[in-house]
């Protein structure tokens, strides 16, 4: 067995109601003055609301930055930092899907160092810790509350970057399951979909280790369980705390062991077409899967297994090939489109997004099988 590291956050506190511990916890790490970042439709639905009092409660001051847009910019990110000034915010409070969590890292970075949120794009370029960071997702999906990695787009470069380091890490992250429960079914479908792929690319890419494969095969049977009920009845607590689990052990898993191709394609369409992330995830991932399916076809049979098909019997191959129909099934059955040209994507776009793939090296480098252009190019063919 290889020696590994296990990266997680400062803490994890799961369960509903879990956000109400955030004073008690802020006052712990001395805080004074918050920054609370949150984007403009979960503002409205006033779920931020009773944390900013618990905070405020708690003798903290809090400021609220409620602009955090979809699939955030450097541009947007630089621009908030620049405006809200450094040294002045001692806690940085996420409350929201992806978008704003990372939004938050990077803020985070931007208040305690020099420069500028391209400065830190790449791998350990982040120079040391940014002002601590309390992550509340609002979707089960994204896991950015336990990942080390903010993803921003480079509208001027034309591609999207991510700022990876362990600085980005969360001081703590509340996993308060009651702030899904008003997701609506299309964001709930998509970042649950985003979630499963987490845990099935953590389990399948080459850098899995023990501690990844747990958090991943559980991750999967949460999902596979509940992401059906989740969509149908956002109000079945059940689901919608499963979900949130699942999503979080997702998000444990490939902060340790990585994401492989689908994350690598979806990576330009998001860029290009402005598709959200786990949308562009969902309707890759069957396509992704099926050229994958050969290179590590016993981890495929297990995926299979977690994904509810009855194994019994099957040789791997057989196996892993109903585990692909089992993730087509679950795709289907919340209503994710099958193909991108449902998503407006033209066809003359394809080479373009498959050249722009294989300058997504840190993550196909991780992909089981070795994908050449021609590779790249199949799979955008047949997913348009
Ligand atoms: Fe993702």
């Amino acid at each position: 067995m290889e020696n590994y590291e296990i990266r997680v956050p400062g803490k994890v506190r799961f369960g509903a109601g879990c956000t109400e511990t955030m004073g008690e916890e802020a006052t712990k790490i001395g805080a004074k003055r918050a920054l609370m970042v949150t984007d403009p439709g979960v503002f409205q639905t006033g779920i931020t609301d009773p944390v900013k009092e618990n905070l405020t409660k708690a003798g903290i001051k809090v400021d609220v930055f409620s602009e955090a847009e979809p699939e955030p910019t450097y541009s947007k990110l630089n621009a908030t930092a620049k405006k809200l000034g450094k040294n002045k915010y001692d806690l940085v409070v996420a409350i929201g899907g992806g978008s704003s969590i990372d939004t938050a890292k990077g803020l985070s970075i931007l208040f305690a160092h020099d420069g500028i949120g391209q400065d830190y794009g790449g791998t350990d370029k982040v120079p040391g810790p940014g002002v601590p960071l309390f992550a509340c997702p609002t979707t089960a999906g994204t896991g950015s509350e336990v990942t080390n990695i903010a993803v921003f787009d480079d509208r001027e470069r034309g591609f999207k970057e991510g700022i990876v380091s362990n600085y980005l890490l969360a001081r703590i992250a509340f996993v308060d399951p009651t702030l899904t429960y008003g997701c609506p079914p299309k964001v709930t479908a998509a970042s649950g979909m985003d979630a499963l792929i987490h845990a099935v690319e953590g389990y399948t890419g080459n850098k899995a280790t023990t501690f990844s494969d747990a958090m991943a095969l559980e991750a999967m049977r949460l999902i596979t369980g509940s992401l059906r009920r989740a969509v149908k009845n956002g109000a079945d607590k059940e689901a919608r705390n499963q979900m949130s689990e699942g999503a979080l052990f997702g998000g444990m898993a490939f902060m340790n062991s990585g994401v492989t191709a689908v994350h690598a394609l979806a990576f330009p369409l998001g860029s290009q077409f402005h598709v959200p992330h786990g949308m562009a995830n969902a309707v890759l991932l069957p396509y992704v899967m099926e050229c994958n399916l050969s290179a590590n076809l016993s981890r495929f049979a297990t995926v299979a297994r977690m994904l509810g098909v009855a194994t019994e019997g099957l040789s791997d191959q057989e196996a892993a090939e109903k585990g692909l129909e089992a993730a087509k099934s679950l795709s289907a059955d919340v209503g994710i489109p099958t193909h991108l040209r449902e998503l407006g994507v033209p066809k003359e776009a394809l080479e373009g997004l498959a050249s722009a793939t294989m300058n997504v090296t840190r993550l196909l480098a991780n992909n089981p099988k070795p994908l050449t252009l021609d590779d790249v190019r199949k799979i955008w063919e047949n997913a348009w």
